[in-house]
């Protein structure tokens, strides 16, 4: 009876707001753009989708390699997140208008990712990781397929709040990658958590503690179509959906492109391992930058010590420095940490960019993304790449 209620009500909504769930495919679609969905298995077994703009319409096709550059989506979130909000602010398609081959990746566990060669998702072996695995698997065997499809050696990077997490683990434990990174991007990123504003992460803690590890999924299509239509309304979108989303990424802001609420709606929660949660709670306990604590025992079998070791991260060390994108404003990555995770860094890795009052989704759904940071990030990117070609002509 209620399942019948509710399918009315979303059956009224969906014609008041008429909102279709879209996946990324058909956002970059939408605008024209050409799209490719490639699959790449991790060493163990994870099976991510990844999708593809090798090209833009904007742009009259051009022989020749181009550079490519990957993208790393935040916690909670898929591919979906960066393409919502559309060609003329959002980030991978004007990399795409500047001749870059672009790639986003779906980490494992969410609905894009949510398979395995052997595993099956509703086992609970499917859900022992966290962002670890993330940066040390997903990312590297994102970047090695990406770099075999497209004849490259290194790629561009470009991560959000735990793509930054991811990033900076995966190059402090898998140095190696260091010289495939050639400019990289992190937007709102966590690391160190000591100082983390956000009291959800507090209040989440006690009760996932006491769960093992498993999905946290709290959106279905069914849900994500009710959500989505809601907050087409004006009013609901300004009073209730606005603040949802303030509340889920840990504080408000001026800046975020309310037209975007209801796409953010339907893609919001693709799924994670509630173990991510629970890294990043240890983190803001600790004040460290630590692989995971299994407890004491377990720490003494898998790493060693009783306690966990931190990150090295003074093996971190593209081909060049990283760039940082940060504010005073961010709930769920401070100032004081922000400057701690750089200053761990060895020399002059990592550059500032501080914004004053930018929220921790705005780097993705703000006002007016391309003036604020994305120009920025295209022009050192394209600045790389002219450095590297005159190297090479110098080679030649
Ligand atoms: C907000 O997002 C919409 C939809 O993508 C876009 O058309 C508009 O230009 C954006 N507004 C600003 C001020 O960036």
């Amino acid at each position: 009876m209620a399942q019948i209620l509710l399918r009315w009500i979303v059956l009224v909504v969906n014609i008041l707001g008429g909102v279709a769930l879209k996946d990324t495919g058909d956002y970059i679609r939408m605008h024209n753009y050409p799209v490719e969905k490639h699959t790449a298995v991790t060493q163990d077994g994870y099976i991510l989708a990844l999708y593809r703009i090798p090209n833009s319409p904007r742009r009259p096709s051009t022989s020749g390699p181009k550079p490519a550059v990957l993208f790393v989506h935040g916690m909670t979130c898929s591919s979906d997140y960066w393409v919502i909000i559309g060609p003329d602010q959002g980030l991978p398609f004007l990399l795409a208008d500047e001749g870059y081959d672009v790639w986003l990746i779906n980490s494992r566990g969410n609905i894009y990712s949510r398979k395995h060669l052997t595993i099956s998702p509703n086992s609970k072996d499917f859900w022992q990781f966290d962002w670890h695995e993330i940066g040390i698997y997903d990312t590297t065997t994102s970047i090695d397929f990406i770099l075999s499809m497209t004849g490259q050696t290194a790629v561009h990077y470009v991560g959000h709040s735990q793509g930054a997490t991811s990033f900076l683990a995966m190059l402090s434990m898998r140095p190696e990658y260091n010289i495939k990174v050639k400019t990289s991007h992190l937007l709102g990123p966590v690391a160190f958590s000591g100082k983390m504003p956000s009291k959800l992460f507090k209040a989440i803690n006690n009760f996932y503690l006491q769960l093992g590890d498993m999905e946290l999924k709290y959106n279905t299509p069914f849900w994500s179509r009710i959500f989505s239509s809601l907050c087409t309304v004006l009013l609901l979108r300004h009073i209730l959906c606005r603040n949802v989303a303030f509340l889920i990424s840990g504080g408000s802001s001026r800046h975020l492109n309310m037209t975007l609420l209801p796409a953010m709606a339907a893609t919001a929660s693709a799924g994670i391992s509630t173990r991510q949660i629970k890294h990043y709670v240890q983190l803001i306990d600790s004040g460290r930058f630590a692989l995971f604590d299994f407890g004491k025992r377990d720490n003494l079998a898998i790493y060693g010590t009783t306690d966990p070791p931190d990150y090295p991260l003074n093996e971190v060390n593209p081909l060049s420095p990283i760039d940082f994108y940060y504010s005073e404003n961010d709930g769920m990555a401070s100032v004081e940490d922000v400057l701690l995770t750089i200053d761990s860094l060895p020399n002059a890795r990592g550059h500032r960019h501080q914004f004053s009052d930018w929220g921790h989704i705005d780097y993705v759904f703000g006002n007016n993304l391309k003036f604020y940071v994305n120009n920025d990030i295209v022009n050192i990117a394209n600045a790389f790449e002219s450095r590297l070609s005159e190297a090479n002509q110098h080679h030649r």
